[in-house]
């Protein structure tokens, strides 16, 4: 059994929906695309799952939040993607890939050959039982990777309503989680190794700003620490987590959010590696010339700092994933895709950016007791990375303007002196 497309996309997440966009701007033929997708939904935006999704009140749903919002005047919908005839096999998870015959067998058995195929299969979150923590099975128990682990924790969360809840990990999912249990009116203890929040990215005075806000908000941080197991009462729930320094903590839920390994397993010993995904060239292009890979799973060229990174953040799987399907299309007027890394986060009424690379000197600069500040990155006498909270959007684009340009930094104090100031002026 089996079917045939010129071009297959494996995922269906953020990445596999903007490169249908293009697909279908570029003027495809009905039955060209197909998207595969473990997910029994169609694309949609992930960040929503830790943000709206988790509210009390009008929370987002499915096809509300479907991808390319702003992108497409049309809703990218089951309707939108069978009306432009790109095949969505939802629910089913592709089982292994044979990479020379150019096919993949599908756990249904339903093999599926490409022409060219696009990589989108992100990642999946890590497990406490891989640092050799057991337990993390139990109904109040919670990761946050997708649909399902999104609509598991708010049944969890509306069960706990006034209760306490522990999160471990004080990454991205660690702290928008955090922020979303305390809307919806749930104590929270955060536990991570660090000593500070946040920290692949932010500096100590970053760090302490958010940590002095979320405990303006109940939130309590218990620091330098990890989990070294789980109680459970005699219905497997978890009554008590107790870390490595013997502190017992009683909870109603916890929420897991330890970083996440990208799903490259199906193309190990068939493409090449590097940093932890499948490397790729400027056009998104992997070691075989018919496969490409985008988002979380990639490691690409960043051309501004000559190197070669994965990056986990949706902004760059929605651009690598566009430069792919530009690449395809018209490879001799597609260049090397040229990305300045962009993160940024929302929680309470707080919202940040940050722009490019958080290596070097930093310059902080701003009023960090009040609702703006920022800080620039300076690596050899160039400014390398930007970070502003509390921006209007004119000002978010000058930080990502200067940082993009790089330009060389004389005189740090008088950087200091400038702060916002200087990405203003260039
Ligand atoms: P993505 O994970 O979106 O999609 C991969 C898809 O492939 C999934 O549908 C999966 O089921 C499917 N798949 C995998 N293996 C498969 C197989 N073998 N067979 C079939 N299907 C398979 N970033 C940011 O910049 N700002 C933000 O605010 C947030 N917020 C945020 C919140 C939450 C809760 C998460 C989990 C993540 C974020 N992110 C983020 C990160 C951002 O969502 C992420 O970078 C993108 O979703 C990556 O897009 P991809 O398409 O690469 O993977
Ligand atoms: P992360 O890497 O941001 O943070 C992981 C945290 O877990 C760190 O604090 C780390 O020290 C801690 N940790 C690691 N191992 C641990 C262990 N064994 N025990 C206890 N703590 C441990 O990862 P995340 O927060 O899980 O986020 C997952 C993914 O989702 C990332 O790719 C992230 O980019 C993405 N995401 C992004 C956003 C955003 O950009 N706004 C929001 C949500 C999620």
């Amino acid at each position: 059994m089996g079917r045939a497309f010129l071009y297959v996309i494996l995922g269906g997440g953020v990445a596999a929906g903007y490169a249908a966009l293009d697909f279908s701007k570029s003027g495809i033929s009905h039955g060209e695309l197909c998207i595969i997708s473990e997910e029994p939904v169609a694309p949609y935006e992930r960040p929503a799952l830790s943000k709206g999704y988790l509210l009390p009140e009008d929370p987002p749903r499915p096809p509300s939040f479907h991808t390319c919002v702003g992108e497409n005047e049309e809703r990218l919908t089951l309707k939108w993607y069978k009306e432009h005839g790109i095949e969505l096999v939802l629910g089913t998870r592709v089982k292994s890939a044979d990479v020379r015959r150019k096919t993949l067998l599908t756990a249904a058995g339903e093999t599926i050959s490409y022409k060219i195929l696009i990589i989108a299969t992100g990642a999946r979150a890590l497990k406490l039982e891989e640092f050799g923590i057991y337990g993390s099975n139990a109904e109040n128990v919670g990761y946050l990777r997708n649909l399902a682990d999104a609509t598991r924790l708010v049944t969890v969360m509306r069960s706990c309503v006034g209760g306490n809840a522990v999160v471990i990990g004080g990454g991205y999912i660690g702290m928008e989680c955090a922020a979303s249990l305390v809307i919806n009116k749930i104590n929270v203890t955060m536990v991570f190794p660090e000593a500070q929040c946040m920290a692949r990215l932010f500096t100590p005075k970053i760090s302490s700003y958010y940590e002095d806000l979320y405990k303006s908000k109940g939130v309590r941080f218990l620091k330098g620490t990890v989990l070294s197991s789980f109680e459970n009462d005699s219905s497997g729930k978890v009554t008590t987590v107790i870390l490595r320094d013997g502190t017992r903590l009683p909870v109603d839920m916890v929420v897991v959010g330890i970083g996440i390994l990208p799903n490259t397993s199906l193309f190990e010993g068939q493409l090449t590696l590097e940093r932890g995904g499948i490397k790729v060239n400027g056009h998104m292009q992997t070691s075989d010339s018919s496969v490409y890979a985008v988002g979380d799973v990639a490691s690409f060229p960043v051309k501004l700092f000559h190197e070669i990174r994965r990056l986990e953040h949706v902004d760059s799987a929605r651009k690598s994933a566009r430069h792919a399907v530009a690449a395809i299309m018209a490879p001799d007027k597609t260049g090397d895709f040229d990305y300045l890394p962009f993160f940024y986060s929302r929680v309470f009424t707080s919202s940040w950016q940050f722009y490019g690379d958080n290596a070097g000197e930093v310059v902080h600069y701003g009023d960090f007791s009040g609702k703006s500040f920022g800080a620039y990155w300076v690596n050899n006498g160039q400014l390398v990375g930007s970070f502003l909270e509390g921006g209007t959007k004119e000002e978010y684009e000058a930080i990502a303007k200067v940082t993009r340009l790089m330009p060389m930094v004389e005189d740090i104090p008088e950087l200091e002196r400038q702060g916002l100031g200087f990405a203003l002026s260039v």
